[in-house]
């Protein structure tokens, strides 16, 4: 499946991610820039937010509660849209998923 994911300095990148793999993963590993990912991914950083578009936020489902809490720590403005991107995991029927990545981290 692929993920369009805008990063912060405007560019827009359409990348391939494995099923099964986190989007933040799938961001990191094709060096798209703006997602910092600190904890690598054991959701105790924060610094992997991204705003989903709203098309696709049915389909991600919503944070559960510890990463609701973890939201309330961003830098950069937590929106009803936010989530941490580590805590998506890509599925087929998330093919196409978009986000724009947070301005800070
Ligand atoms: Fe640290 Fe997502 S990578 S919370």
């Amino acid at each position: 499946p692929k993920i369009v994911l805008h990063a912060p300095n405007g560019a827009l990148f359409t990348v391939d991610a494995q099923i099964g793999a986190s989007v933040m993963e799938t961001a990191v590993k094709h060096g798209v820039p703006g997602i910092v990912a600190e904890c690598g991914g054991a959701l105790s950083c924060a610094t992997c937010h991204i705003y989903v578009a709203e098309a696709y936020i049915d389909l991600t489902g919503r944070a559960d509660d510890f990463e609701d809490e973890m939201l309330d720590d961003t830098v950069a403005d937590r929106k009803p849209n936010s989530r941490l991107s580590c805590q998506i995991r890509m599925t087929a029927a998330l093919d196409g998923l978009e986000a724009d990545i947070a301005p800070e981290q």
